[in-house]
């Protein structure tokens, strides 16, 4: 197995493996580039649901995918159950899968929950020939370039991060809409979060929209986030997946942010996904 770094300390081309086949060596090595680069790019996996859903597994438990009201009995039927769609796609006038074809701004997946998920799998199968790329921003970078006086400033705050709007935006399922950000569902994190395995400190800010800094006005709440966001996507520290049918990518939330760019209705995007959950939720 080949390890290629695309810049020096982030985002690695990983080349000569088959993941429906890895071994346990070959999968420890790819482990430690996944923790030393963030994000990890496999050209060339033709892998059904079964084989994504066994290799994603050994990153962790998984999320399961959105089944609304369906029993547990019917769920229990379903064999991959943790792999969702991403798609624009519609099928007999329903959305085959999430987001659409719209754009998805800066974020982490899922920090309004307690222990949000380290890993997220993206595996491209129909891609449209223009936009949809999706772009990554390294975390450690990040906390490193803000000034020393922001940084000590920071250290003591944490931030509350709203659940009740998906990546593009809308409002999910089950929750009210609200116009005040300290009204928004979600967990509170401290704003530079130790990564739990490579000990190392990255700025972990969530998503800009709704969010809210605790015992701060709204006011004073928002001009220091807006001062913070200014470096979470430095063009030093991010990088552009531009994606080709069969690429899977794999990224580390406790580190890296990622957006998407929207793309032209019209054209095909498919995409499937694993979430990998923190062991400690479940
Ligand atoms: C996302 O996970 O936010 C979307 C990524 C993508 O569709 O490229």
């Amino acid at each position: 197995m080949k390890v290629t770094p695309i810049t020096a300390n982030f985002v690695a081309d990983i080349e000569d493996v088959n993941l429906a086949t890895i071994n346990d060596t070959e999968f420890e090595q790819l482990y430690s580039a996944w923790l030393e680069y963030g994000v990890l790019r496999i050209r060339n996996q033709n892998l059904d649901d079964e084989q994504l859903q066994t290799f994603s597994k050994r990153f962790g438990p998984l999320e399961e995918a959105p089944f609304g009201r369906m029993s547990e009995e019917d769920k229990a039927k379903i064999k991959h159950r943790y792999v969702t769609t991403l798609s624009n796609i519609i099928a007999d006038g329903k959305p085959i899968g999430g987001l659409g074809n719209s754009e998805a701004t800066w974020h982490s997946d899922m920090t309004y929950i307690e222990t949000p998920p380290p890993a997220s799998l993206l595996l491209g199968i129909e891609i449209p020939e223009q936009g949809g790329d999706t772009h990554f921003a390294n975390q450690y970078a990040a906390l490193e370039a803000l000034p020393g006086e922001l940084r000590t400033q920071i250290a003591i705050l944490t931030i509350k991060h709203n659940a009740a709007h998906t990546s593009v935006g809308k409002l999910r399922p089950g929750f009210e809409a609200f116009d005040d950000p300290r009204e928004a569902p979600g967990a509170i994190h401290p704003m530079i979060r130790t990564h739990n395995e490579s000990g190392r400190p990255a700025l972990y800010l969530g998503r800009r929209e709704w969010a809210y800094i605790p015992g701060l006005s709204v006011t004073e709440s928002d001009a220091l986030l807006d001062e913070l966001w200014a470096y979470v996507a430095l063009e030093e520290n991010t990088w552009t997946q531009k994606w080709q049918p069969l690429d899977l990518i794999i990224w580390d939330n406790r580190c890296v942010m990622h957006r998407r760019d929207g793309f032209d209705q019209n054209s095909r995007r498919y995409m499937r996904r694993c979430q990998v959950l923190d062991r400690n939720a479940v």
